[in-house]
């Protein structure tokens, strides 16, 4: 039986309610009595987010309910694996159905019931939004609560900035709300945001024993709407929202979505309820219809759908993996071992000498001591990861693993060797992974007698807190191979992004264009300087010549038939800021100036190499100079099969360079712009520098088409 057809016979036909109940629903939603306590069970996998059908299930079963006369409170549950994890996000930019989510809302408000949410798992953004609009909230302590859609482009836009200040104050609201943060059971207790934590495993029957309580007392019902105390104290203290502006300044530059919050805070505060809710309408619909949103919501789903690999069978049985082996303790390797470590599962360290074992163990236990130092792990884990670690300077003791991650230094030979080495020694399942960045993994693989095991798992650096991994899938790696490094990939934390063989794979390749450009234009006129200011002010942390200083220029191993300016500032000893310059001077406290000896050397080189000098470009041509190029590669990598989908290649410059997540990731701003611009772009630079510049064939073909790269 539909659920709506369900409620309109119930209210509209006034059949007896008991007739009805315990009816198994179709729809998302379901209703029981158990004696005076009604309950609704929302079923809507895999989150329960709040769609159309939820949206209707609720609307209905609250009717109903509110209709019977025999029910004196409700309870709000959710079956599956989470309590509501928020609004449907794919639903945003789709024409809006009724009931809206306001509606509804305002519905369960004003029952005249009481209505008890009971909550497991999560209650994020809408659902947060839910369980406020309800007179009390129960949870189990393993609940986390919070309104993370800041990091969507949005503001809770059903009520949350209204209510969640009326419960905690504007101050933490803000905290919450700026930042997404979710808080535990015990901390929502403590904050009053929930009325009691309840335990684990009987979260119904206890929401149900509160209910009964809350009947037995008889006591007024309360809405959070009603709340003055903790915003009456807040008025006139503007410097709340002024600190509240300066953090989100620091922390989220170039985001539209903090401003807005802050605003619809204010208004909580300032105004009366209705007032609010209308003001926080307004500056949801003008995040909502932003491309920022847009972008962040596509990220949303890109990040998710980047695991995914279609027609890849799940991994098999005798690929399960309990012990993992990494060949380097260096940077690299020590990272990527913390990243096992981390997550339980045991490590098998191989290093040359016992100095260089010892090294490598001694910055793993540091880098541990500092997390908990932070606050961010207890002394205890940093003791059970190190005890997961066995020292070895025996090759032989990778016999006993069931991945092994090369991480030595990039030589094609030395790789090769410790391959056909591995091959002789290696369980006979065992995956053998290579984490080079820009070497070729087939021929990696060819110096095995089993290249379907073999295969590239490429961790940025630092390696143990970078989120991507690009999975190298080689011309013969095996689909059971690819799909457990997958599955390793989530339980350690990681967005994998599948990559074919080239240079530089995904992430490295679509990037190196911007390097290239950055470097042409300072020898054609326009400062190290302004190019970086160019790409801060788009979005990125740090300009090219601001992360090689960082970075440290003889680190960076690349070396040209032509003079360089990147060669000549080595020879003078600059090295980056270590060194106390590189592409900027430095000071005592690392602040970087503009150096004249730099500009001497570039126009050295321009001069010895006969570039010619053109006015500096200002930052608009600077964007087109450098990023244009990069989508030309983007939709190079596209048309060549080495990513699966455009939406791959904006989660791997994301997470991978800090590509500003509000632009959606090269391909989408592409898209944002229009492809036609983009080829017209190209096609000039192309007129004016060369053909490298020619857009690629997929551009064109989808530009004149009208076709979008992310589709
Ligand atoms: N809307 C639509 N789909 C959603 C969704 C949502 N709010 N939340 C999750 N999903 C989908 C995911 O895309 C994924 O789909 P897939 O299986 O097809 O890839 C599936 O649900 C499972 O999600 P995860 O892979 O993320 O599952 P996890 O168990 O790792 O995490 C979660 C669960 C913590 C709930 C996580 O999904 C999450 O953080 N969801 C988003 C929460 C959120 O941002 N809510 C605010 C929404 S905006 C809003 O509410 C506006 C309101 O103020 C008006």
């Amino acid at each position: 039986m539909d659920l709506q057809n369900f409620g309109m016979t119930a209210t509209a036909n006034r059949l007896d309610p008991d007739e009805i109940w315990n009816i198994q629903m179709t729809s998302a939603a379901h209703q029981e009595k158990r004696g005076e306590i009604g309950v609704i069970t929302i079923d809507s996998p895999p989150v329960n987010a709040l769609g159309i059908n939820v949206r209707r299930g609720l609307d209905s079963a609250f009717r109903a309910l509110r209709d019977d006369p025999a029910v004196k409170a409700i309870v709000l549950i959710c079956a599956g694996r989470t309590f509501f994890a928020g609004a449907d996000i794919s639903e945003f930019g789709k024409e809006p159905q009724a009931p809206l989510l306001g509606d509804v809302f305002a519905l369960i408000e004003n029952l005249g019931k009481p209505v008890i949410a009971a909550i497991h798992c999560t209650a994020l953004g809408g659902g947060c939004e839910l369980a406020l609009v309800c007179n009390y909230r129960v949870a189990v302590p393993s609940a986390r609560i919070g309104l993370p859609e800041v990091k969507l482009g949005l503001l809770p836009g059903a009520g949350g900035t209204q209510r969640l200040p009326r419960l905690i104050g504007p101050e933490l609201a803000l905290d919450l709300i700026l930042f997404g943060r979710s808080i535990d059971a015990a901390e929502a207790l403590r904050l009053g945001v929930i009325d009691k934590v309840v335990s684990e495993g009987a979260l119904l029957d206890e929401a149900i024993a509160f209910a009964a309580e809350m009947v037995a007392q008889g006591k007024p019902l309360t809405r959070v709407r009603d709340r003055e105390d903790q915003i009456a104290q807040s008025r006139d203290h503007p410097e709340i929202f002024a600190a509240a502006r300066a953090r989100a300044a620091k922390t989220a530059r170039g985001f539209l979505a903090p401003e807005n919050i802050i605003k619809a805070v204010e208004a909580a505060v300032s105004l009366p309820f209705d007032e609010g809710m209308q003001r926080e309408r307004e500056l949801f619909v003008e995040l909502r219809d932003s491309t920022q949103s847009a972008a962040q919501r596509y990220y949303f789903f890109a990040e998710r759908k980047a695991g995914k690999v279609p027609g890849l069978p799940t991994a098999p049985a005798d690929l399960k993996i309990e012990r993992v082996g990494v060949i380097g303790a260096g940077t690299m390797g020590g990272g990527i071992s913390m990243n096992f470590l981390s997550a339980g599962i045991p490590v098998t360290l191989l290093e040359m000498s016992q100095e260089a074992l010892d090294r490598g163990i001694g910055v793993i236990r540091r880098n541990y001591e500092n997390s908990a130092r932070r606050g961010r792990i207890s002394d205890v884990e940093v003791e059970r990861c190190m005890d997961l670690i066995t020292p070895s300077l025996d090759m032989g003791d990778l016999g006993e693993v069931d991945v092994v991650i090369e991480a030595v230094f990039e030589r094609m030979d030395v790789k090769q060797d410790i391959f056909a080495k591995l091959d002789k020694i290696a369980k006979p399942h065992a995956i053998l992974a290579t984490n080079t960045s820009f070497l070729n993994v087939d021929e990696i693989a060819a110096a095995t007698s089993r290249p379907e095991s073999v295969l590239g798992l490429h961790f940025f650096s630092p390696a143990n807190v970078m989120r991507l991994l690009e999975v190298v899938r080689a011309a013969r790696t095996s689909e059971s191979v690819l799909a457990a490094s997958m599955a390793l990939s989530s339980r350690i934390g990681k967005v994998a992004v599948v990559s074919g063989v080239c240079d530089g794979f995904i992430a490295n390749r679509i990037m190196t264009p911007r390097r290239e450009q950055a470097e042409a234009v300072i020898l054609e006129g326009t400062t190290p300087q302004d190019v970086d200011k160019a790409l801060y002010d788009f979005g990125f942390t740090m300009g090219p010549f601001a992360t090689m200083d960082l970075v440290g220029l003889d680190v960076i191993d690349r070396s040209e038939p032509y003079r360089t300016v990147k060669a000549d500032l080595l020879k003078a000893g600059r090295r980056g800021q270590k060194s106390g310059a590189g592409y900027y001077d430095y000071d005592e406290s690392r602040r970087p100036s503009p150096s004249e000896l730099v500009a001497k050397i570039i126009a050295e080189v321009a001069a010895e190499r006969g570039i010619v000098q053109h006015p500096p470009l200002n930052q608009e041509e600077l964007v087109c100079r450098l990023l244009y190029p990069v989508v030309n590669e983007g939709a190079r990598i596209l048309q060549e099969g080495i990513a699966q989908r455009a939406s791959d290649i904006d989660v791997a410059c994301i997470l991978g360079y800090g590509w500003p997540v509000y632009t959606g990731g090269p391909m989408f701003w592409a898209d944002s712009i229009g492809l036609a611009q983009i080829v017209t772009g190209l096609r000039a630079m192309a007129e004016r520098f060369g053909s490298q510049f020619e857009p690629a064939e997929l551009l064109v073909r989808k530009s004149e088409a009208g076709d979008r790269l992310t589709d």
